[in-house]
Order: structure tokens, then C-alpha cells, then sequence
């Protein structure tokens, strides 16, 4: 049977080489939630493949999300991909700073997840949340991402709180704390930077755990990163 698949976050980075990858199978059915779908043109030829307009830095995201959801009869994969870094000193944050990074990386990922959620609990689903090691406690910090670390920890928190309070459905969630990858977000916060993977690399790695790991794992926090903490 096809699998319904969401990946929130796709224009760019891990997310469209996601893309790239569930869109050559075509027993996927995959739905890209992003802000610019005009950077996923070439990806209109696939007929699997639905494309949307959708900003987690919003007010309304839950009813965006439960409008884009309404016709699917079931959610069999969720990938909350989409990221938001602000690389400042601490005492330069502004409120907008924090505001965006925790709206886009922890409001935003939770009102999308309550809009699914009805998708997936009787059916079976799993969600995968993509942290940080900087999220992960007791890794190596860097200098600068406090609002951005502290909402990625958030992520990790919410898995683990989602994980017990529905422990009697069949959804499954786990989440990924990714090392350096090499994206235009690393980019754009550590210019220069060389990563030990590229977003392909990285891409593959996610689309298989979100594939396999529900049948192995729920709740679980994984530091996908070729450092040591
Ligand atoms: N690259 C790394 O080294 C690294 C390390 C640890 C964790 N991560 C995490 O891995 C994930 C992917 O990172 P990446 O490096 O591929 O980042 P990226 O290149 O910046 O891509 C991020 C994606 O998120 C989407 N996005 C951002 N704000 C959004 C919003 N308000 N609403 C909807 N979509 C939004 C962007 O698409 P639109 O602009 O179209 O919306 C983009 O496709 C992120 O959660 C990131 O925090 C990355």
C-alpha cells in the first residue's frame, strides 16, 4: 500500500534532497509543506508529488496545517525538517530573534504535529523531529546559538512528552539530533565550515529511519553526528 508521506521544510538543504529521494518511489505519496515552492519547480513533473505553501512563522499554523491534511485519509510519515537558525551573541538577541527561532522550531512544529495527529493515531504513524546535536544535552555547545540550541532541545522535550502521553496509540515518535551537514543554513551561520556529510548523505540516512526505526523505537533521542558529545 502507498505511504503517505509530509516533510515540512523542503525548498532547500536536507529537505529537498528528502524530497528527491521519497519522489523517485512512486508508491509514495509525498507532501512538501514550505514557503517557496518555486525553488521545487522540476519537481512538478512527478505526479507524486504535492507541493504547498506553508510558513511555520505564523499565527494560524495549525489551521493552515489541518486545511493542507484535510483530504488525506492518513498520515503514515511526518518529517518536521524545517529550521530556523539565528547564530548572535547572546546579549545582541532581539525579542524577534527568539520569537522566530521558537515559533518556526518549537510552536510551529507543535501546532503542525496537533494538525496530524488525528491521521495518525488509530492508523499508526511515525513523526520524526529533526533537532540538533546543540539541542542534545551534554554535546559540545557553540558560542552564539542560544535561542536556536535551547528551541532544538525544546524538540527534543516535546518527542519524548508526545512519545508517554500517547504510548496507548499506534503512533510513534522519535527524534534526530544531526551533527554538521553541509547546507546553505550551515552556510549561512559558519561560513567556510566543511561539514563530514553532505545533505544527500544525511537525506538518505532520515528517509530510511523514517521508513524502519517506528518498528524498532519510540520516543527515542538520537544524536546522528560522527563527533563524540
Ligand atoms: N545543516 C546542519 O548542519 C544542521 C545541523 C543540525 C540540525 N540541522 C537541522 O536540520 C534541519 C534542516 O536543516 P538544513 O541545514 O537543511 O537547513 P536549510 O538549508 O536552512 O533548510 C531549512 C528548510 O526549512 C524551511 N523553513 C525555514 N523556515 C520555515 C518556515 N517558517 N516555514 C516553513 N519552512 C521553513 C526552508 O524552506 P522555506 O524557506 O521554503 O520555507 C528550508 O527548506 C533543520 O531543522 C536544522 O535545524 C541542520
Amino acid at each position: 500500500m502507498s505511504k503517505t508521506i509530509i516533510i515540512v521544510g523542503a525548498s532547500r538543504g536536507i529537505g529537498k534532497e528528502l524530497l528527491t529521494t521519497f519522489a523517485q518511489n512512486e508508491n509514495f505519496d509525498v507532501h512538501i509543506l514550505t514557503r517557496n515552492i518555486s525553488e521545487l519547480a522540476s519537481f512538478s513533473a512527478f505526479k507524486n508529488v504535492n507541493l504547498s505553501v506553508f510558513d511555520l512563522n505564523s499565527i494560524h499554523v495549525k489551521e493552515d496545517a489541518e486545511k493542507l491534511f484535510s483530504s488525506l485519509k492518513k498520515i503514515d510519515i511526518l518529517i518536521n525538517n524545517a529550521g530556523k537558525l539565528v547564530n548572535k551573541p547572546f546579549l545582541e538577541l532581539s525579542h524577534q530573534d527568539i520569537l522566530d527561532c521558537y515559533q518556526t522550531n518549537v510552536i510551529g512544529v507543535m501546532e503542525t504535529i496537533q494538525a496530524a495527529l488525528p491521521k495518525m493515531l488509530e492508523i499508526g504513524g511515525h513523526i520524526v523531529n529533526i533537532s540538533s546535536v546543540g539541542g542534545f544535552q551534554g554535546s559540545v555547545k557553540f558560542a552564539g546559538l542560544s535561542a536556536y540550541s535551547t528551541s532544538k532541545a525544546a524538540v527534543v522535550s516535546l518527542t519524548e512528552m508526545l512519545a508517554e502521553e500517547f504510548k496507548e496509540t499506534k503512533l510513534k515518535i522519535n527524534c534526530l539530533c544531526l551533527g554538521a551537514v553541509q547546507t546553505e543554513m550551515l552556510e549561512e551561520a559558519f561560513p567556510g565550515y566543511q561539514a563530514p556529510l553532505s545533505a544527500k548523505e544525511m537525506a538518505e540516512f532520515i528517509a530510511d529511519f523514517s521508513l524502519h526505526a517506528d518498528r524498532f523505537m519510540n520516543g527515542k533521542i538520537i544524536p546522528v553526528s560522527l563527533s563524540t558529545p
